[in-house]
């Protein structure tokens, strides 16, 4: 539609019908058949604005999305299309890892395939948005939404924040690409003590260095809407917060994209104590520039009377609908509201064998192996093995925000590894992923069934366990395949326990006594607590929710089709005590490390660096950094730093190594972290062969965020660290004149 026409039809609209482009609810608003006693009696809201209303929440299918959209505009006194929305984290019915395994990668380019690959796949089932990239800068494992997030460092999120809006929105103007939804904004993972929905609370230096640079590559890369968090910031709730939303994120950064609510965010500013009610709470939102508010009932029931009350300028709403209606446009609605959606790309589309190829070659690359001693791995196939653990032959290893996906469709670790075996391998769980009922009903509500199959080793106590032992004892190797239950990390999942379960350590304890060589295999939306069993075993692969392709991923990895080359983007803490934990630290005026005396930064109880460092993981061949060396030592500020680099593989596997670079700021006006990644390149050396590469890095990227808020440069010395991992570095030093 033109522009032109698009103003008009704005103009012709009632204020009511403005408003119902401003609020959006869940899907059993549109399918249940008699609505009167369905869930707005929960809201309050009235049928009149529910047939008025602009975008459904999580709501898909070709033929689903299809029938509410023509109902909808049926009922509409403009037939205004909806928009469909819909939480594609890490894919739609194909999926691959949770965010910390995309992180993982260090793969940005793969990264932006999958999202693609995602798009097509909603597209095809009639979804517009998808609430997704989560870029959430996060140093609290103790946070279950570290699931959601590519990790702790600024650099390597917005790399990947980057890499998902381009993927999502790439083919939106061929009907199979998605709006990109950014989230959430602002600095969410910094939540006090890693409590969920708890309060944020940081200096200015610490939030545009840290938190907020990610969501800015995410616009900077075209994102067309954002979410606001639930949390507050500096004690004003994001929703409310008009210096986050009109002087950050529209004034200085330019963002002319809708901004949505996160999940009943308006209603909960009278929880967060900054509304005395819906109404008041509705007026901070809409001034503050929220456009729609998800799943409450305060834009539809207070707006309109705020307007008629001369509170309220109508304009405001004006506004906010003329851009629901713009993303509309753009998406070229009014001309077909049903987008991409279709029943013959979905059967077409979803799950295709080259999906599926896309998942798998991302979940190998988002492996992370974090021990191999005597390289026991990779395992040789004429070996016995046995396989034990809650998730040998499990298929819910898709994590919590796979909402629209099949289990079913899961490659469980028996079939990816019976694949390489045949019949030469023996599989049992021996133990259950938790040991309290009460604990796993605590934290979702299962079914009975989904209790008793989760609970199943448990029932048979020790006869269980006493089967995974003798198959242990018949074995030349023992793969032990453990870790969180799919729902123990996500939204609403803070831990403050962050071991693995009783019974699964025990299992481990007693096949180690068994003396015999253990692969473990962590499945976890989250770094856990691992450093009580990391003597006990001889290799561990970390594996986050792996995905759809989990089981071929993972045995191609284990029997050597692929070398490992995932590097942590998380700290993995010794303990819970260490949290917050993240290797960018000041340095104190008391400087220390786990040798240190007495009176320096440093625990009396426990080791200062973490169990694994950031950027850490290994790979099958380790590859040698040879002639490492800057260009020169002297630069002025418009030229650009040159280091150049060889790499050896003397090894006789061909690898992918991530080459990271850091630097410090050593004395600057604030005092500026030990390290900070400035630069990274993931790059393939063959067995035998050495590879030569030179990394450019403009000075602008040196600059520090002071506490105005303002990025500054500041001549003087450098170091530049260039090394496989953050404490693993040749450090190199310039000066800038
Ligand atoms: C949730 C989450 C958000 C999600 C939204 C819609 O509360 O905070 O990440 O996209 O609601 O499901």
């Amino acid at each position: 539609m033109k522009t032109i026409e698009l103003k008009e039809l704005l103009m012709d609209m009632s204020v009511l019908e403005k408003i119902g482009q401003l609020v959006q609810f869940s899907g059993e608003f549109f399918e249940s058949q008699d609505v009167t006693y369905g869930p707005q009696q929960k809201l309050g809201i009235s049928q009149e604005i529910v047939d008025l209303a602009g975008s459904v929440l999580n709501v898909t299918g070709a033929e689903t999305t299809r029938k509410i959209q023509m109902n909808q505009m049926a009922k509409q006194p403009h037939h205004i299309p909806m928009l469909f929305m819909s939480d594609i984290i890490y894919g739609y019915k194909t999926i691959y890892p949770n965010p910390l395994g995309l992180g993982a990668t260090w793969n940005p380019e793969l990264v932006a395939q999958a999202c693609e690959m995602a798009a097509k796949e909603a597209a095809a089932s009639g979804n517009h948005v998808t609430f997704a990239p989560m870029v959430d800068v996060i140093h609290d494992a103790r946070w279950g939404r570290c699931l959601e997030s590519p990790g702790e460092d600024p650099i390597l999120n917005s790399s990947i924040a980057q890499a998902m809006v381009y993927g999502f929105q790439k083919n939106l103007s061929t009907g199979s690409g998605q709006i990109a939804c950014l989230k959430h904004f602002a600095a969410y993972g910094g939540v006090e003590a890693g409590r969920e929905y708890n309060t944020v609370d940081m200096s200015m230096s610490n939030l545009f260095q840290n938190y907020l640079p990610p969501y800015k590559a995410a616009i900077d890369a075209g994102c067309k809407m954002i979410m606001t968090s639930l949390s507050s910031l500096n004690g004003i709730p994001c929703t409310a917060d008009s210096w986050l939303l009109k002087d950050i994120l529209r004034e200085k950064w330019g963002f002319d994209g809708v901004i949505i609510s996160d999940y009943a965010a308006i209603r909960e500013l009278v929880s967060h104590g900054v509304a005395i009610d819906n109404k008041e709470a509705s007026l901070k939102a809409l001034m503050a520039g929220v456009d729609i508010d998800m799943q409450s009932s305060c834009y539809s029931n207070e707006l309109e009377s705020l307007v008629t009350d001369g509170i309220l300028d109508e304009d405001k709403i004006t506004e906010a609908a003329w851009k629901v209606l713009k993303l509309k446009n753009e998406l070229g609605l009014f001309e077909n509201p049903f987008y991409g959606a279709s029943k013959k790309l979905e059967d077409k589309n979803i799950l295709s064998q080259e999906n599926r190829k896309l998942a798998r070659n991302l979940c190998e690359e988002s492996l992370v192996l974090l021990k191999n001693d005597n390289n026991v791995l990779p395992l040789d196939i004429t070996k016995k093995i046995a396989l034990l653990g809650p998730y040998a032959d499990c298929q819910d290893m898709l994590g919590m925000w796979a909402v629209h996906a099949d289990n079913s469709k899961t490659v469980t670790l028996k079939d990816g590894i019976k694949k390489y075996l045949g019949s030469n391998l023996n599989c049992t769980k021996g133990v259950d992923l938790v040991d309290d009922i009460k604990y796993l009903q605590g934290m979702w509500d299962f079914t009975s069934e989904e209790v008793q199959d989760i609970l199943s080793a448990s029932k048979n106590n020790a006869s269980e366990m006493n089967v995974a032992l003798t198959l242990a004892k018949e074995s030349d190797y023992v793969v032990i395949a453990v870790g969180e239950q799919s729902k123990e990390s996500g939204e609403a999942a803070s831990k403050t326990n962050l071991h693995l379960s009783d019974s699964q350590i025990e299992l481990i304890d007693k096949v180690h006594k068994l003396n015999k060589k253990i692969v473990l295999i962590v499945i976890s939306g989250r770094p856990l607590v691992l450093e009580d069993i990391l003597e006990k075993v001889d290799a561990l692969l970390y594996a986050w929710f792996p995905g759809t392709e989990a089981g071929d991923a993972i045995a191609n990895i284990l029997f050597g089709k692929v070398s490992p080359s995932g590097r942590l983007s998380i700290s993995f803490p010794r303990n819970e005590g260490q949290l917050p934990i993240y290797y960018s630290q000041l340095p104190t005026g008391r400087p220390a490390n786990s040798n240190s005396a007495r009176f320096t930064s440093r625990y009396i109880d426990s080791q200062l660096d973490p169990l694994f460092p950031f950027g850490y993981g290994l790979s099958y061949s380790e590859v040698r950094y040879k002639d490492v060396q800057l260009s020169k030592a002297t630069y002025s500020v418009d030229e650009e730093l040159e280091i150049q680099i060889t790499l050896v593989n003397e090894g006789v596997k061909s690898v992918k190594e991530v080459i990271q670079v850091y630097f410090n700021d050593p004395v600057a006006s604030l005092s500026q972290p030990v390290k900070r990644l400035v630069a990274f390149k993931k790059v393939k050396v063959d067995a035998q062969k050495q590879y030569k590469l030179i990394i450019s890095i403009p000075s602008y990227k040196l600059k520090f965020f002071n506490n105005k808020g303002d990025a500054v440069f500041e001549k003087g010395t450098f170091n530049i660290y260039v090394g496989r991992n953050v404490h693993d570095c040749i450090k190199l030093s310039c000066e800038y004149i």
